[in-house]
This record gives structure tokens, C-alpha cells and sequence, in this order.
């Protein structure tokens, strides 16, 4: 039987454990400029014992920024600071994919290169409220539809924050296809409602995903890229008509493409609220069978399920969130049984070492 503490091939590497940790937006990075540090390095380090660390989301553009702090892989700057990252989480025996981020419409003028709006595939803004780039929360501006000609342009950024990504020293990437930013804006049929080459049917709405992974796969290969898929999710203001269909079809297609992995989201859980939703589909029961790669399953894992998905065949691999933010050791614990740290979710989205570096090693747990 195979568990969770079993080796795995993602594409064109070996990982010692199906533990991965998820990607996490902790809003961390040196100001003026997104830049990563040394404490961010330190953050990963801990965290070097999974099997793969999937990095935070991280701005391919100045447009793809969407919250204040958050890195990013466009400047050189950036790929310097990411290089501290990288190097240490290798001397400490790590692995780490870049998460390539373009937030869309999940954006606000004062974080846009040249105070403009925000870019959508279509004019639609999400209900809620936005972090300005001085910390401030007020509502969303109703963002600016991307021309058809400026499609290329957005598939250049993500080419580009891979090409950054190899340089500052990373295994691969991952595209973030998922949680309502750019990518998924155009997915979804409740936000694109585009009448060009891009919007429309389900093959149209898909291309632009697809176009930027062909082009990240053209910098990486394929063994080297996964992406990331939040089907039948609200989050960000999403919705779809049919995602059954909608999600058949981009697993089908990423199959072709032989990435990495495909990492789905369960809908029970986006993290965003500690609360469990039980009224949606499962998405592995509906979607693993239509990928032929490494299925990676993220969503409202814990001791119990966790184990089970990958004993049973259900999932390859398995990425945790808040438990590898209150748990740096989560593996150990995971295969020893033992108690788990709880998190502080007030220290989730900025601040300092509170939160982010200090949480308790097994060895050193009360
Ligand atoms: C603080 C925080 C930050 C997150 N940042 C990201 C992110 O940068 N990229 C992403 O794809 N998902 C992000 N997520 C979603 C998580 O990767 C994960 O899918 C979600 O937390 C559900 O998994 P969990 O139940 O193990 O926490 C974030 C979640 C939290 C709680």
C-alpha cells in the first residue's frame, strides 16, 4: 500500500514523501520594491522537510499585484532575493516549485504600475472589499477589459516570471490557475464574458491558461511545471455554469501536455474561512480520472483524510495549508501521530516574526 511517507515522481524529479506544502500568501516581502529576504528564506527552511514546497503566489507583473507585500519575479532585485530563498532551502535538503501569479481583477489602482484600472477579461467588478497598497480596505473598482491584443502581453509576463523563476534558482513552477485570479477570471463563465477568440465556449475560455502553459513549458519542460485548478469554488467572486465539463476539458488538455502535476483544490475548503463546506462535489471523485499525471489534492486535509486519500489511490500527493503555517515540522508529526500546533489566523496576512517563524518544532512542543 502506498502512504503518505512514500517517494514520488513529479515529472522530472524525485520527492521523499507526498506531504506537500501549499502555496500561502503571507505578505511578507521587503518594501519599497516586493522583495523577498532572509526571513522568508528562514520561513522555507523550516519547511524544507516536504515534499515539495509550493512558494507563495508571486506576481509575474506590477499588474498581477493584487495585495500589499506580497513578491515578486519580475525585477532583478526580486530574483536576487529569491536566490537567498532558494539556496537556502537546497543546502537544507528542499524542494520548491514557484507559484506565477497575475491577480486580475482581485486588484486596485494604487498597486497598478501607472494608476490605471485593474485588467479582467471582462468589466465586471467582484463584490467585497480590496487591500490598497497602503493597507486599507475599500471596495473594488470595476476593472478594464484586456483588448484581444494585449493576450500576448499577459502570456509574455508569465513567460518571463519563468525564465526569473529558473534564474533565481527554483526546481520548476506552478501556474496558479485557480481562486479568482487572471487565469481563472478567464476560465469561469460567471466573470468571462468575452465574445473574441477568448471567451465563449469552454475551449476559447481555456486558451489563455493553456497559451501560458505552453509558454512556461517552453522555459521549463514539462517535467518541471504543474498547475493549479480550483474547480466548482466561490472564492473571489467566482461561478460556472458547468465546471464538470469545464475542468474535464483542461485536465484533458494538460494530460497531453504530460505536465508535472495537476493540483486541484477541494471545494470544501479554500482556506479563507475555517469553516468546512459539505454541500459540493467532491473534485477528485469527479476530475482525477480525466488526468493521466500526478494528481496533487489540497483542501481541508488532515490526519485522518489525508492518509486515506493517498492509501486509497485517490490522490498521488497531498498539499496543506494552514497546518504547514502552525506546523514547520508537519511530516514528522504526521508519521509519528503526534499533536499538531494550532494556527493564529491573525498572523496570517503581514506583520513579522509572530506567526511566521516562531511556531514550535515537535521537539521543542510543549
Ligand atoms: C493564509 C493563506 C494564504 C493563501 N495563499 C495562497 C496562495 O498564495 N496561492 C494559492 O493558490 N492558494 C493560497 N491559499 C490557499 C491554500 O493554498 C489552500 O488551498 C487552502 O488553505 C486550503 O488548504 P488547507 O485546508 O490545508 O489550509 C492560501 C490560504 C491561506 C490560509
Amino acid at each position: 500500500m502506498t502512504t503518505l511517507f512514500d517517494p514520488l515522481v513529479v515529472g522530472d524529479i524525485t520527492v521523499p514523501n507526498r506531504v506537500f506544502m501549499a502555496p500561502l500568501t503571507r505578505m511578507r516581502s521587503t518594501q519599497p520594491g516586493n522583495i523577498p529576504n532572509a526571513m522568508m528564506a528562514q520561513y522555507y527552511v523550516q519547511r524544507a522537510s516536504a515534499g515539495l514546497i509550493i512558494l507563495e503566489a508571486t506576481q509575474v507583473s506590477q499588474q498581477g499585484q493584487g495585495y500589499p507585500s506580497t513578491p515578486g519575479i519580475h525585477s532583478d532585485a526580486q530574483v536576487e532575493g529569491w536566490k537567498i530563498v532558494t539556496d537556502a532551502v537546497h543546502k537544507a535538503g528542499g524542494r520548491m516549485f514557484l507559484q506565477l501569479w497575475h491577480v486580475g481583477r482581485i486588484s486596485h489602482t494604487s498597486h497598478q504600475p501607472d494608476g490605471g484600472l485593474p485588467v479582467a477579461p471582462s468589466a465586471i467588478a467582484p463584490d467585497g472589499k480590496v487591500f490598497t497598497a497602503d493597507w486599507k480596505q475599500v471596495p473594488y473598482e470595476t476593472p478594464r477589459a484586456l483588448e484581444t491584443s494585449e493576450l500576448p502581453g499577459i502570456v509574455e509576463q508569465f513567460r518571463k516570471g519563468a525564465e526569473n523563476a529558473k534564474a533565481a534558482g527554483f526546481d520548476g513552477v506552478e501556474v496558479h490557475g485557480a481562486n479568482g485570479y487572471l487565469l481563472d477570471q478567464f476560465l469561469q463563465d460567471g466573470v468571462n464574458k468575452r465574445h473574441d477568440n477568448y471567451g465563449g465556449s469552454i475551449e476559447n475560455r481555456a486558451r489563455l491558461l493553456l497559451e501560458v502553459v505552453d509558454a512556461v513549458v517552453g522555459v521549463w519542460g514539462r517535467g518541471r511545471v504543474g498547475v493549479r485548478l480550483s474547480p466548482y469554488a466561490s472564492f473571489n467572486g467566482m461561478s460556472e455554469s458547468d465546471p464538470k465539463a469545464l475542468f474535464t476539458y483542461v485536465l484533458k488538455e494538460l494530460s497531453k501536455r504530460g505536465i508535472a502535476y495537476a493540483h486541484v483544490i477541494e471545494p470544501r475548503a479554500s482556506g479563507a474561512s475555517d469553516s468546512v463546506n459539505v454541500d459540493v462535489p467532491v473534485a477528485f471523485d469527479e476530475l482525477r480520472g480525466v488526468f493521466s499525471g500526478v494528481y496533487l489534492s489540497a483542501g481541508g486535509y488532515n490526519v485522518q483524510n489525508a492518509p486515506e486519500a493517498v492509501e486509497q489511490g485517490y490522490v498521488d500527493a497531498v498539499a496543506f495549508g494552514r497546518l504547514f503555517i502552525a506546523n514547520p515540522d508537519l511530516p514528522k508529526r504526521l508519521q509519528l501521530h503526534a499533536g499538531l500546533n494550532p494556527y493564529d489566523r491573525s498572523s496570517f496576512y503581514g506583520g513579522t516574526e509572530k506567526g511566521y517563524i516562531d511556531y514550535p518544532f515537535m521537539d521543542k512542543a510543549a
